[in-house]
This record gives structure tokens, sequence and C-alpha cells, in this order.
């Protein structure tokens, strides 16, 4: 009896040493295989980005000792070769930081880099320095974390042989193939918070208050923030208004005794046949179109087609700032985590992406085709309607 006890615990104790030799030579393998990668975040800045810095980070360093380099304020960073080293103890305390302590730039795009000559700005395809840096710092793959520009991008560079590996981030959420973005939901409880000061004030004052938000060519931050601050009206860009039905919604509340209304406007909202208002153009941005102005267009039009007091509040670069929320916090550690996993199975050309609850990959060349906009059928608009909530069209 005895004899077989001190057999079954040699062969137990053996088993367990075979196990913990393979997992050492699975992970020395894995390491051999890359040694050090790069990150960088560019386009419009969003909470959470540190959060995803800090994971691939971690992720690289702790699961298959890799080092890493930041490279700074976007696709800049890249052409110029200014990058810093991302250690353990650099990004350690960064989760909750809003911004990305990398910087971003909106501008930088090394295929069409602009560059002073004979002191006029003209632009030059610098993607061979961009590679040439990749090389000289022997970067064996490359993370880009941001929206449908930046990884454009990414995926010229993937074409031209660089090993990518995209990450989506913005607060419009509109990256097509991922059911979130990292940053979206900070910026959707930034307007919400919004919406419910504004509406304290605007039951005292009896007054329309109209909020518009960012989201570019989307409606999803309108949508989402409109639905979670109870808003009476929202206009998205995928839904064209009409002025007529949404003055009738606010002379309606204000004869049922409901005399204020909250009016959600996205900026890229427009008028039945009418136009997005562009706020500026800002000439060397590979997106030059800023949109901006459609609340108080709407609000002009209300004044004078209720006769009721109208306010809009314009919650611009609020949206952008500030700590992730959990919720961000906790998508944005799986993204960076699992963006250096991509790496490790060298499924170069991939973005992380959410899909219900399990974190996937889709080919970068796919999320880039088109932007994910509200569709007509999206359950959300349903329940909307349901609780009242017009969207300023047929109704
Ligand atoms: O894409 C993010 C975003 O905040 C959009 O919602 C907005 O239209 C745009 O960026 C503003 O850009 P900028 O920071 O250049 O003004």
């Amino acid at each position: 009896m005895i004899f077989i006890g001190y057999i079954s615990l040699f062969y137990c104790k053996t088993f367990r040493v075979l196990i913990f030799l393979c997992i050492i030579k699975y992970r020395v393998s894995k390491m051999k295989e890359f040694k050090k990668i790069g990150i960088l975040t560019g386009g419009g800045d969003c909470p959470g980005l540190n959060a995803v810095i800090r994971a691939v980070v971690k992720t690289a360093i702790n699961d298959y000792g890799v080092d890493v380099i930041g490279f700074k304020d976007g696709y800049e960073g890249l052409v110029e070769n200014k990058f810093l080293k991302l250690s353990y103890i650099a990004v350690s305390g960064i989760l909750r930081q809003g911004g990305t302590i990398l910087g971003t730039s909106n501008k930088a795009d090394p295929f069409k880099y602009p560059v002073k000559k004979n002191g006029k700005i003209i632009y030059r395809d610098l993607s061979n320095r961009s590679i040439k840096n990749l090389k000289k710092n022997k970067l064996d793959a490359l993370i880009c974390v941001g929206g449908d520009g930046t990884l454009s991008i990414a995926y010229k560079l993937c074409k031209k042989g660089i090993n990518i590996i995209g990450i989506p981030k913005t607060i419009d959420n509109d990256v097509n193939l991922t059911d979130a973005t990292s940053g979206f939901d900070s910026a959707l409880v930034v307007v919400t918070d919004a919406i419910d000061k504004l509406q304290t004030t605007a039951q005292s004052h009896h007054r329309v208050m109209i909020v518009e938000v960012m989201g570019r060519y989307a409606g999803w931050l309108g949508l989402h923030s409109g639905i979670a601050g109870g808003a009476d009206v929202i206009l998205i860009p995928e839904i064209p208004f009409d002025l007529k039905k949404i003055a009738q919604r606010v002379l309606e509340r204000s004869k049922a005794g409901k005399r204020f209304s909250i009016i959600v406007v996205s900026e890229g909202a427009m008028p039945k046949g009418g136009e997005m208002v562009v706020k500026k153009l800002i000439k060397d941005s590979p997106d030059p179109i800023r949109l901006g102005g459609i609340g108080n267009y709407v609000s002009e039009q209300l004044e004078k087609m209720t006769g009721l007091e109208v306010r809009v509040t314009v919650l611009g670069h609020v949206q952008r700032g500030g700590a992730p929320t959990a919720y961000d916090r906790i998508l944005a550690t799986k993204f960076g985590s699992e963006a250096v996993r991509l790496i490790a199975e060298k499924k170069f050309g991939s973005m992380v992406a959410l899909k219900g609850r399990e974190i996937i990959s889709v080919p970068i060349a796919e999320a880039i085709k088109t932007l994910k906009k509200v569709s007509p059928d999206s359950p959300l608009l349903k329940y909307a309607r349901s609780v009242g909530t017009s969207f300023g069209d047929g109704d």
C-alpha cells in the first residue's frame, strides 16, 4: 500500500514538473517569435486610451516577456521616430487617467505628410520612412489604436507588409464590426449627466433645452444619451427631421402641463432635404470637416414656430475628457490584452472587436469599408418610440 502511495506521489510530482516545463517552453517559444512591439494612439482622443496602453504593455511583459515602445502623437511619432519606452512603471497608475500619455494627432498621415518647403506646406508620402523607423527600432508588430481614419492608415501600412493589429476607439462608436468602441461609454455618461443637469433648470424656467452632442456622421451618442437622459426629442443624422414635428411635440407637452422639453441633437443631424451644418474646415486634416451649429439652427426655428423660450448647450470637447468609466476600463483592458495575443498568433491585419460579450478579431480591411451607423430597424429606435420619444420624423 505504502509502495503504491510513493509511486503515485512520484508520478504526480513528475507530472506537475512536466506541465511546468511545457508552460515554460511554450512561453519561451512565443517570446522567440516576437521580442518588441510598438503602439500608437491616433485621431481624436477619448477616455480609455491609457487603459488600452496599460493592458498592452502589461500583457506583453507578463505573458510574453516582450518590450513595448509607444510612438508619440500618433503617426507623427512614427514618421519622425519620436517614441518612449513603455516599461511596467511607465504604465502603472494610468488606468483611470483620461487622454493618452502618448499624445495623438488627427492630422499626421504618413501617406500624405505635411512638410515645409520654401516656407510652404506640401504633402509627401513618407510611409517608407515610417517603415524604416519600425525596422530601425526592431519592432515585430505595431498596434494602432484609433477610429476609422487611424485604422484606414493602419491598413495601408499593413498592405506594405507591416504587422499591424488595430484597436477601435472613439466616442462616436462608428467603427464597423464592433458593438462598442473604447471611449463611447465614458462620453455617454458625460452627456447623460449634462442632460440630467439641464433638465432641472429647464423645468424651473419652463424652457426648451437643446443639447448638441458630438458623434460625427453617426447618431450613436445622441441616441443612447437621449434615451438615458429621457429626452423628449432626439435628432440623429440617420433620421432627417421635420421641424414641424418637433414643434408639434413641444407644444403638445406644453398643453399637457409639461412646460419644458429636452431635445438632444447630434451634430450631424439635418432637416429633411437639408444638409449637415459644417462649423469649420481644417485644411491640413485628412478628414477636414468639423460639424457643429445644428443646435442653434433648431433653436432659432423652434422659437419662431412655438413662441417658447429655447436655450442651446453645445457640449463640445468636454465629451472627450475625464476619466474612463468602469465599462470602458474593462473593455480597454480586454482589447489591449487581446491585441497582444493576436500578435502572438500572427493574426496581422486584424482588429479586436466586441461581439455581444465576446472579444473577437475581424479584418481591418472589412472594418474600414464603411462607418457603423444607426440602422432604421435598430431595436433602440423602437423602444425609444414606445416610451414616447420623437425623432422629428413621421413618428
Ligand atoms: O471623432 C471624435 C470627434 O470628437 C467627433 O465626435 C467630432 O466631430 C470630432 O471628433 C471633433 O474633432 P476635433 O477634436 O478635431 O474638433
